[in-house]
């Protein structure tokens, strides 16, 4: 087989890619280990950035988004047992952010390249991405027990943290920028409407929570917890035990619970690796970085890194030009840098650290600060709704 880029792994990077250079005429294949319904139902992300919404619209994936995707214009950060609102919108000339499932995200793209008669192999075994410094790299894989190689001018890595393309990469060529948090969040997906239109971040003394949702019928809650934390520890009724505490108030706001759909517990890192390109390999998303979640970031990221990589593609198809291309990386890690320094941030000051008492207070002033200052409302609200694409 041959094909233009050959794209390795159907997360939202991989099938994002494939459609926007569909829309451009260049052509690629998607070759992805997991089951499409694996892909389709993998509950992750939730909040979408105004530019990354655009994007969808723009590139005609955004109609069902348009319908069930919640908009909102503002977040309630809480602690101390009162409710501090940051207007996104009043503070940034009107942007918002839309709550929409990333695997909502990967539904309507499989479904946008499949109308469009695009390859998106599933369940394909033993990927090997092969010669990506020569001008004919290719991607060997297995297919209903048959071997299979495909090959192509450019390679895409989009196969995540865990994926094969990043290590694919000689050693020495690539260096890894790496934090873990002594925390992690334990997850949940309830059948339940949302106790509030809009996110709140809860700083408590027991640590931290995050009420998000999903649609009016369901809610999705997180619970700071130790990155070692036991599943089997946390029955139901704990869970929601935990999250009345840490979302207490001081009326008498309460949170109603409902049968628990999924759960799960993620730990937090920072990872960058640069640069993000390696001769006709392209690093994309969560296989060149990872953020914490406390910004909503991961999946915001991984649309402005493709969106760098398809104008880069362009212009080569168009001009035979391989400045974009060579500036991929650079463009891409200003961003990344950014994101990873906000999500950093804003983990310290939501969560309760190891770090001791002093830290605690420090936290609690800065969020004091953030609440009663115009300014520094401004640059959580900024960041928050998405840092302009600046891609030069
Ligand atoms: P991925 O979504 O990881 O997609 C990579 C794809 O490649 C997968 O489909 C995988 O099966 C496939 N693949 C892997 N190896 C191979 C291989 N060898 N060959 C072929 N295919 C391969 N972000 C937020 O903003 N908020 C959140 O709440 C949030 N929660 C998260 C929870 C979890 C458990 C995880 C892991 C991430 C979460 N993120 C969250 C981050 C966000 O989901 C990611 O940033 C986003 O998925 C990145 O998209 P991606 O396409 O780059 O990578
Ligand atoms: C969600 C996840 C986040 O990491 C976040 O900061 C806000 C919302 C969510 O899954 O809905």
């Amino acid at each position: 087989m041959r094909t233009q880029v050959g794209i390795v792994g159907a997360g939202p990077s991989g099938l994002l890619l494939s459609h926007l250079l569909h829309l451009r005429g260049i052509e690629s294949v998607v070759v992805e280990i997991r089951s499409r319904r694996y892909c389709e139902t993998r509950i992750r992300a939730g909040v979408l950035e105004q530019g990354t919404v655009d994007l969808l619209s723009a590139s005609g994936v955004g109609a069902r988004m348009a319908r069930e995707g919640l908009v909102h214009h503002g977040i309630v950060l809480r602690f101390g047992g009162r409710d501090h609102r940051i207007d996104l919108s009043g503070l940034t000339g009107g942007r918002t952010i839309t709550v929409y499932g990333q695997h909502e995200v990967v539904k309507d793209l499989i479904a946008a390249r499949l109308n469009a008669g695009g390859d998106l192999f599933f369940e394909v075994q033993d990927v090997e991405v092969l010669d990506v410094d020569t001008p004919a790299p290719r991607i060997r894989f297995g297919r209903a027990g048959t071997a299979e190689e495909l090959r192509c001018d450019f390679i895409a890595g989009c196969d995540g943290f865990h994926g094969v393309c990043r290590p694919a990469v000689p050693p020495g060529v690539l260096t890894a920028y790496e934090h873990a948090f002594p925390l992690a969040w334990l997850g949940i997906l309830a059948q339940v409407p949302p106790a509030s239109e809009e996110l709140i971040y809860s700083s408590h003394d027991r640590g931290f929570a995050l009420l998000s949702m999903r649609s009016p019928e369901l809610s999705r809650l997180y619970l700071q917890c130790a990155p070692d934390e036991d599943m089997n520890g946390w029955p139901d009724k704990r869970i929601w035990d935990e999250l009345r505490r840490r979302f207490e108030r001081d009326d008498a706001w309460t949170l109603r619970d409902g049968p628990v759909l999924q759960k799960g517990i993620t730990a937090m890192r920072s990872f960058v690796v640069a640069p993000m390109q390696y001769e006709r390999l392209f690093l994309v998303g969560d296989a060149a970085h990872i953020v914490p979640p406390t910004g909503a970031k991961g999946l915001n990221l991984a649309a402005a890194d493709v969106m760098v990589l398809t104008r880069a593609l362009e212009a080569f198809y168009a001009t035979g030009r391989t400045d974009r291309l060579a500036r991929y990386s650079e463009v891409c890690l200003r961003r990344v840098w950014k994101v990873q320094r906000f999500s950093w941030w804003m983990t310290s000051m939501l969560h309760r650290s190891n770090d001791g008492e002093f830290f605690d207070r420090l936290h609690r002033a800065e969020l004091d600060y953030i609440t009663g200052s115009r300014a520094a409302s401004t640059a959580l609200a900024e960041n928050y709704v998405g840092l302009p694409f600046d891609d030069d």
